[in-house]
């Protein structure tokens, strides 16, 4: 199933997407990575909010680590570790995915 078109994706900087995980319809942060792309999904191991402030609206800090809205977590966006915040060593769910024909689909 179709995540979104890899082409919306700006580089480093995370999108939402809406998609079927396991059977549930899910938010997920998208991210660009030049010619690849890592997915998790929109639910900080915090206290279980979404990450963005507005739909689609992430906040980065200054280094381009995803801050969350709710209380400021604070993760890497290469393997979606918590590096400082409440939830310091946990991590968010990647998801997998992979770019085919343009699209941005669920792997596997
Ligand atoms: S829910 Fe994200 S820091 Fe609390």
């Amino acid at each position: 199933m179709d995540v979104m078109d890899f082409e919306l994706l700006v580089d480093g900087v995370p999108a939402e997407a809406e998609a079927m995980v396991d059977g549930s319809a899910e938010s997920l942060v998208v991210l660009r990575d030049g010619d690849a792309v890592r997915a998790w999904l929109n639910v900080c191991p915090h206290a279980g909010r979404r990450l963005d402030w507005a739909p689609g609206k992430f906040l980065l800090s200054k280094a381009g680590q995803l801050v969350c809205a709710a209380h400021g977590a604070t993760f890497e966006l290469q393997g979606g570790q918590c590096l400082a915040g409440p939830c310091r060593g946990e991590a968010l769910r990647a998801v997998s995915v992979q770019v085919r024909d343009g699209k941005v689909v669920l792997a596997g």
